[in-house]
Order: structure tokens, then sequence, then C-alpha cells
């Protein structure tokens, strides 16, 4: 991408040239997808969640094959102490540029992390997780507000947790995350004094994701009061974990009270009949861009300047 970047402390740490970074997402952040947004200066991610650690191996592996750019890699704690540590033994070994975690305690990953030279980034959804996270010498923060797609950690909007991360953030960047799909908000998240934005759905949504084809186009289509905060079932994770998606149609559906990301290889049918994670954001989302456009209209966000609205997403000449 041939725009120019705008330098924030969250992008100098990671060597980028924009503040926006893919998140990690399970099953859908893939290597075409990390590879796209780090081709454009921003910083991708893949999703390690319930990956076996040879698929790891062989995604990292890809990226690398697709960009010489920096990217990261999630890891959050599900599916038991060994095989965390072994996706984790395994993205050390890889050196990636960054390693976000979430859900967990990661007092003892931390340091392991920082002494391999890599960014540790944790994603926190409160101000008491935020300081347990500077107190394990996290690197970088991500402030993820309620309004958020996928599995959610806290209960605050985005509005009033960003300064508040800030604040207990001691001089390490903060990113924002939470409905994050559209310029404005970039703006806006940037006003509150983030040095960046960590974008799911937006990215969901993207050409190179692994989302099956209808679970983009349901992002597509859906509005910003779709999206539900849920406490039910959702795909490999315990009973109760707070969530966010567009619940699945059909009254007597048994799927709809399941929340899941529907991947490319999934049945096509399931994709109206599952509850899909989603942040408050969809209704930005006007149509399954490419990655490199995505990141353009939100960069093109940050370098306006001006108090005109950029106009929506997908409805530019
Ligand atoms: C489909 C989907 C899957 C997600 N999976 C993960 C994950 O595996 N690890 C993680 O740290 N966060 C995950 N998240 C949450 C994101 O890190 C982030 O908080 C969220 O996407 C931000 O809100 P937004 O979706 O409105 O942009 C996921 C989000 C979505 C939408």
């Amino acid at each position: 991408m041939d725009q120019p970047g705008l330098a924030t402390a969250a992008t100098q740490l990671c060597g980028i040239s924009h503040p926006v970074f893919q998140a990690g997402m399970a099953g859908i952040a893939c290597p075409e997808l990390a590879a796209a947004v780090s081709e454009t200066g921003g910083l991708g991610h893949l999703g390690a969640l319930r990956l076996p650690p040879a698929a790891l191996a062989r995604q990292i592996a890809e990226t690398r094959a697709l960009t010489d750019r920096p990217f990261g890699i999630n890891l959050v704690h599900r599916g038991g102490p060994a095989m965390f540590e072994h996706l984790l033994a395994i993205a050390i070994k890889a050196r990636p540029r960054a390693i976000s975690l979430f859900y967990g305690d990661f007092a003892r990953v931390i340091p392991r992390i920082r002494a391999a030279g890599i960014v540790a980034m944790v994603q926190v959804g409160s101000v008491a997780e935020a300081r347990k996270a500077v107190a394990d010498g996290a690197d970088m923060l991500i402030a993820q507000g309620v309004e958020a797609g996928g599995h959610l950690r806290g209960q605050v909007g985005l509005m009033a947790l960003v300064p508040a991360v800030v604040d207990v953030a001691g001089g390490r960047p903060v990113l924002a995350a939470g409905a994050i799909t559209d310029p404005r908000v970039v703006r806006a998240a940037l006003a509150l004094g983030a040095a960046g934005v960590w974008c799911g759905t937006v990215f969901a949504a993207a050409r190179e994701s692994n989302a099956h084809p209808a679970y983009r186009q349901r992002l597509v289509e859906a509005d910003t009061d779709m999206p539900r905060y849920r406490r039910g079932l959702s795909y490999g994770w315990p009973w109760g974990t707070p969530h966010r998606a567009i619940p699945g149609r059909g009254g007597l559906n048994p799927w709809r009270l399941m929340g899941g990301g529907l991947r490319r290889g999934d049945k096509s049918a399931l994709a109206g009949r599952l509850s899909l994670y989603a942040g408050q954001g969809v209704g930005q989302i006007h149509d399954s861009l490419p990655a490199a456009e995505i990141v353009a209209r939100l960069v093109a966000g940050l370098r306006t300047g001006s108090d005109s609205p950029p106009s929506p997403q997908g409805q530019e000449a």
C-alpha cells in the first residue's frame, strides 16, 4: 500500500507502518489473511487456538512464504495446559514480531515471550485485568470493549475502557478493540488515547479470511442491532463464556444456541443456523473486500484529519 503511514508507539514497537492490527481469530485468521494485512503495513495475526501444533508450524511457514513483513501469532488459554505449552513453544521458536494472549493467567508466559525478543500483547476487558497484564510485564495491551465480536472478557464499553486502560498502562501502547469497522471509529479510538486498533469482524469479512463465504455474506448483510451479548454455548468453550454473535435463524433450530465461526469447508447450510461471531460494527461492513482495501479505508480515517466523516466502506469510487 502506497499510503504514508502514521507512526504511533504501537507501530514503532511492532516495526509496521499503519496502526491497524488484525485480530487473531481461531479458524478464521489464516496465513492468506495475516500476510495480506502485513503486506499493507498493518500487523496480521494467525489464530492458533485449536490448531494442532503441526498445523501451526505449517501456517507459520505459509505466512512467511507470502510475506517477509512482521506478523503475530495469537494464543488463547484453552485446550489444556499441555496443548497451550506445545503451541507456545512453536510460536516462540518461530520468532514472530508479536504474540498476543487472551483469556488466561499469563504471568509465567510473558517473560518467556519477551526473553525471545517478541512483543508480548495481552487483550484485556477491564481495568483490573489491565493492571494485572502490566504487573505481568506485557509490552502492549489490547482494550476489548463489550461491543467486540467473539469471546468477551469484560462488560465495559470501549469509550470508557480505552482511556481507563491508557491511564494504568504506564506508557505502554494500548490498542482499541470492539466494533471498529469504520474510519470514523478508528479516529475516535485514537482520540481516546489508543495507539492503534485491533479489528476482528471487519477482517473476518475480508476475501482472504478463512470464514465461509456464507458467513462473510451474513456479516455484509447484518446491521448494527443484530450481534447479541450471550452467555450460553459456544463451540469449544466452557458453557457460559460470554461472547457476541449474530443469532442463527429458525426458532426450533438448535444450532442457534451455539456461537461459532463458520470456516471455508464447513457445511453451507450451517451458516444460516449457527450463531455467528460478530461485533457491533457489522453495520458498517457493506462488502467483502480484499484485506488491503480494508486497511486502506481504516488508515484513510487516520489521515483525514478533518471533521468531515469519510464515506462508508465500499461506497467510494
Ligand atoms: C470470528 C472471531 C473469532 C475470534 N477469535 C479470537 C481468538 O481466537 N483469539 C482472540 O484473542 N480473540 C478472538 N476474537 C476476539 C478479537 O480478538 C477481538 O477482541 C474482536 O474481534 C474485536 O471486536 P470486533 O470483532 O468488533 O472487531 C475473535 C473475534 C471474532 C469476531
